[in-house]
């Protein structure tokens, strides 16, 4: 059995949803803090299959305990965490406490039950502000400049030391680049609280009707047309990769870091462009200043997940924004309270 934690959020529910297709037992810890119970419930619809869902928090030690001595738990995939930038610069301690302390408080109940195999949710933002391109997993890290991205970095830290420590931990450190899109089924999906952070859930509120325009943050970038490049990876490719180093990780031990992008990167004129013509709708948009800590541009080499993993990005932008479109069209407002059960799901 893997336990899931954070399996009812973003990236998680989809991760819980390929588990179960490829015949994994799954138990989510997640306190809810940023998902919905209801995402469950469909990842279990789209599955055929029923997951074991905690509600709790993962720096609940005695809570731990008594899941790992309750169910058979052979590896821990690590997504609980706080993600929003801008919040993190307001409340350092909160998130230095959920994703440094709860992954400390989780690797030290993994220890107490022998559970040794983790694959740990990090991302691009630990390389900082690189300007070499593209960035593959022997750039130095640099100094995120958000307690956020700290947090990252502290969390991958406490894990290296902890390897290091004790041979038996197999550990993957996973740096994601830009996750996008949604289940091909359209029933699970992003679904952020309030006024969204990121480009995608952003533009697609503005496709919607749900915003008036789209705030691009700088067009003088030194890129080809002065606005930010990223490297966006469909979730449902993210989260295959995410099953490879779970597999890769039980015939090694140590820490190791995959880069989980395409290779590609894209600006956000691109994005607006290409999201126009898969939802036939018009993206209004207008210029505003550099949002503070941007980095102009950053995409991956993806080349090691390859080489070591067998893993590889397949889905192009187009899928990327379909996907997501089509989310967002079935769910004009995510998984809200209503929550009405989609027809799909009450037949
Ligand atoms: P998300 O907010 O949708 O999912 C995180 C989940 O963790 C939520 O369901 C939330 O309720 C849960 N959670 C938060 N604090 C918890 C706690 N103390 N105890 C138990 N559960 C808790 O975010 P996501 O986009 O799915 O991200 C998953 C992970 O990937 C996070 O660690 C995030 O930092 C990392 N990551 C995300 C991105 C991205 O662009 N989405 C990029 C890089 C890294
Ligand atoms: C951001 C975080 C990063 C985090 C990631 C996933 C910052 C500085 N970085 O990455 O730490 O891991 O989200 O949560 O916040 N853009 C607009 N208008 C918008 C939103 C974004 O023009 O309303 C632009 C940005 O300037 C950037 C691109 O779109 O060029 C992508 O932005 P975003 O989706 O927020 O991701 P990152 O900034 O790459």
């Amino acid at each position: 059995m893997i336990l899931v934690t954070g399996g009812a959020g973003y990236i998680g529910s989809h991760a819980v949803l390929e588990l179960l297709l490829a015949g994994h037992d799954v138990l989510v810890l997640d306190n809810l803090c940023n998902s919905s119970r209801q995402a469950i419930e469909r990842v279990e619809y789209l599955a055929g299959r029923p997951v074991n869902f905690v509600k709790g928090d993962v720096r609940n030690r005695p809570l731990l305990n008594a899941l790992f001595a309750a169910y058979p738990i052979g590896a821990v995939m690590h997504f609980a965490g706080l993600k929003a930038v801008g919040e993190s610069v307001r409340e350092p301690l909160r998130y230095y406490e959920t994703n440094v302390s709860g992954s400390i408080a989780l690797c030290q109940a993994m220890a107490e039950a022998g559970v040794f195999r983790l694959v740990f949710s990090s991302s691009a933002t630990v390389y900082g502000e690189t300007s070499v391109m593209p960035i593959s997993e022997q750039c130095p890290t640099g100094v995120p400049t958000n307690p956020y991205g700290q947090s990252k970095l502290m969390a991958e830290n406490v894990l290296r030391g902890l390897a290091n420590s004790d041979p038996r931990w197999s550990i993957g450190l996973l740096r994601y680049f830009n996750p996008i899109g949604a289940h091909e089924s359209g029933l699970i999906g992003e679904d952020p609280n309030g006024i969204p952070n990121n480009l995608l859930p952003y533009m697609l509120q503005v496709a919607i009707g749900r915003r008036k325009e789209l705030n691009i943050f700088g067009n003088d970038y030194a890129t080809p047309d002065g606005t930010g490049v990223r490297d966006y990876i469909h979730v449902v490719d993210l989260v295959k990769g995410h099953l490879r180093a779970l597999e890769r990780l039980e015939d090694t031990t140590g820490v190791h870091v995959w880069n989980l992008g395409t290779g590609q990167g894209h600006s956000v004129l691109e994005m607006v462009r290409a999201l126009e013509e898969v939802s036939g709708r018009t993206i209004r948009y207008s210029i505003k200043p550099r949002r503070p800590g941007d980095i102009a541009q950053c995409w991956s080499d993806p080349r090691k997940a390859w080489s070591e993993l067998g893993w590889r990005a397949e889905r192009d932008l187009r899928t990327m924004l379909a996907d997501a479109w089509r989310w967002q069209l079935q769910n004009p407002r995510g998984y809200t309270v209503e929550k009405k059960v989609p027809a799909a799901l009450a037949s």
